[in-house]
């Protein structure tokens, strides 16, 4: 067999839109309170684009960001995953939109939809064509404007989510160092737990599918819960375990940033103190495919984490999907 190259994450970036929602504003919207949301969640606020903003617009810029902190140049990216399940259209893909946008002349493009899950799915893609030596650069970007999708008079849905981007650039790196474990999984048995109906080949967009308003995100929340506390806690540990650490050994947890108390189920699953977790959906909330990136990158930027770290990132998602990486952090 061919040699195998070692593949790791050397840069990220992010982006949020400027505007708040606040619980309190929500308030004002539906029948709800900052207790109840804050109680059971652990949001008090996400950033919403503004109406002519797309989700190409948010995943552009921290593609920019991600590409100068690894002094990079666009033209130096052979491939670009974008994970989304709110692209700006079906088609053309929104990795097609960024790699204009960046004039990344030289990259293949493709969206991955995996729903939350879908940024983790796009790292381990992107770390087999580093590690066949097929590519050298690889940008992974998370991205989701989930505002233009949210029914604002449904209570169980808009409280939640948020609109963001963040991208990573997955290249060779030193042996010892980068991804240690990858775990993906899939059971399409709890497809209709989460969905969002209107304006695929099963049911086209139509008076009628607005009229039962399908174009929105609908979903089974308490079943979602009770998948989720469980997949997480249990793919962190086996994650930990695939790569051949102890629980001791985990420098930090980066987890998807759905609820609070399904984060807690996977610090406490990797008996990890509060502050080796980060947590920032009080100020995004949920905002799917993009959490995980956004998170990551602003754990790197606060330097919490440094070269040497074992770092577990676990995410969970419609579909249903799960995903989770080991990776020592190489830069
Ligand atoms: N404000 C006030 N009350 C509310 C609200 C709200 N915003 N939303 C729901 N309620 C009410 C419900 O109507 C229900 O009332 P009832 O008992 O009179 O019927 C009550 O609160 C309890 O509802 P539950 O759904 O049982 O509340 P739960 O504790 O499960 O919390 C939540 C709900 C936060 C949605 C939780 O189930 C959850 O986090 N689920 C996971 C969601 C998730 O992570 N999705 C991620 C995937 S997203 C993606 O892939 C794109």
């Amino acid at each position: 067999m061919a040699k195998l190259f070692h593949g790791g994450i050397i840069a990220t970036g992010s982006y949020v839109p400027e505007k708040v929602i606040t619980n309190h504003d929500l308030e004002k919207i539906v029948d709800t309170s900052d207790e109840w949301i804050v109680t059971r969640t652990g949001i008090r606020e996400r950033r919403i684009a503004d109406k002519d903003t797309a989700t190409s617009d948010l995943a552009t810029i921290a593609a920019q960001r991600a590409l100068e902190r690894a002094h990079l140049t666009a033209q130096d990216i052979d491939m670009i995953i974008v994970a989304t399940v709110t692209p700006d259209m079906h088609f053309p893909s929104t990795a097609c939109l960024v790699q204009k946008n960046i004039g990344a002349v030289n990259a293949s493009a493709f969206d991955l939809e995996a729903a939350c899950s879908g940024f983790l799915y796009g790292i381990v893609v992107a770390n087999q064509f580093i590690a066949t030596g097929l590519y050298r650069n690889v940008m992974v970007i998370g991205a989701e404007c989930l505002s233009k999708f949210i029914n604002w008079k449904d209570r169980n849905t808009c409280v939640l989510f948020g609109d963001g981007a963040g991208a990573v650039i997955v290249s060779r790196v030193e042996e010892g160092y980068g991804f240690l474990s990858q775990i993906l999984g899939a059971d399409g048995t709890g497809a209709s737990l989460l969905t969002l109906e209107a304006g695929g080949s099963r049911r086209p967009a139509s008076f009628e599918t607005v009229e039962k308003q399908l174009h929105y995100i609908h979903m089974e929340g308490s079943e979602v819960f009770k998948f989720a506390v469980r997949i997480m806690a249990s793919m962190a540990e086996e994650a930990v375990k695939r790569a051949g650490l102890t629980k001791e050994e985990v420098d930090f947890l980066i987890p998807h940033q759905a609820n609070i108390r399904i984060i807690e189920a996977a610090r406490k699953r990797l008996e990890l103190p509060e502050d080796k977790v980060y947590v920032n959906l009080d100020r995004y909330g949920n905002m799917s495919a993009a959490s995980i990136p956004v998170a990551l990158d602003e754990a790197v930027r606060l330097g919490l984490v440094k070269k040497g770290d074992n770092i577990v990132m676990v995410g969970f998602g419609g579909g249903l999907t799960w995903a989770a990486c080991a990776m020592r952090w190489a830069v």
